[in-house]
């Protein structure tokens, strides 16, 4: 069974330009994998914690010398890079925020770059075979052309990160932008139905990967 893991990062509910963009891209997914299953691991519910002193002691002491106080200092970032590590597709769904990820959309990075689990000991990216989609919702626009397109740190820091743990087959939807959703310029409706076909396509076209 395909399982894919939405990574969902925008503090706004309802009114998140990110989420609704989520939704329209789960809608194709799940036609297009009607037995599929759908983990969601939302960003602003859960209890994100920052790369600590134990946090770092227990990082770097072999898992069989681990201590219960160990165990616990890594439990969070042990349940996110088990849910990673098991899914086939990876959707992070984000807002930009001083024009790049979230706080929060960071720690859950630092929480799932493991050493020996999903980053090698050589270096090299240990999460191959999958797929990621990020979908990023910006007030600014950063398209070809833009005159700050080079301020897009956000998608240049999340093709890299993701690089570096193994993944190849990364598809990026910008909802740029989407300032206009905010000053009531332009409906959620419409400016979601203005991304369908890339949103449609990121959930439905297969690639092989080799
Ligand atoms: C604290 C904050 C910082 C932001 N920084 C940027 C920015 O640097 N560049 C940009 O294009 N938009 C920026 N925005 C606008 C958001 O990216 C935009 O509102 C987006 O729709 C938020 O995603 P969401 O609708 O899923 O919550 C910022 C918004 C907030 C609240």
């Amino acid at each position: 069974m395909t399982k894919i893991l939405i990574v969902e990062t925008s503090p706004r509910g309802g009114k998140s330009v990110s989420r609704a963009m989520t939704q329209r891209f789960l809608s194709a997914w799940r036609n297009a994998h009607p037995d599929g299953d759908v983990i969601e691991r939302d960003l602003a519910e859960t209890p994100l914690t920052f790369v600590t002193a134990p946090w770092l002691q227990a990082y770097f002491t072999p898992p069989a010398q681990h201590t219960s106080e160990m165990k616990e200092s890594l439990h969070l970032s042990d349940v996110l890079v088990a849910e990673l590590v098991d899914a086939d597709h990876l959707v992070i769904a984000t807002p930009v925020y001083n024009y790049n990820v979230p706080a929060a959309l960071k720690a859950w990075i630092d929480h799932i770059v493991r050493k020996g689990i999903t980053l090698g000991l050589d270096g090299r990216g240990l999460v191959t075979g999958k797929k990621a989609t990020v979908i990023l919702a910006s007030g600014g626009s950063y398209n070809e052309g833009s005159p700050i397109r080079d301020r897009d740190v956000a998608t240049q820091y999340l093709k890299l990160i993701l690089g570096v743990i193994g993944f190849t087959d990364i598809t990026f939807v910008a909802g740029g932008g989407a300032k206009a959703v905010d000053l009531g310029e332009e409906t959620m409706e419409g400016f979601v139905a203005s991304l369908a076909s890339e949103l449609n396509d990121a959930a439905t076209v297969e690639t092989v990967l080799v």
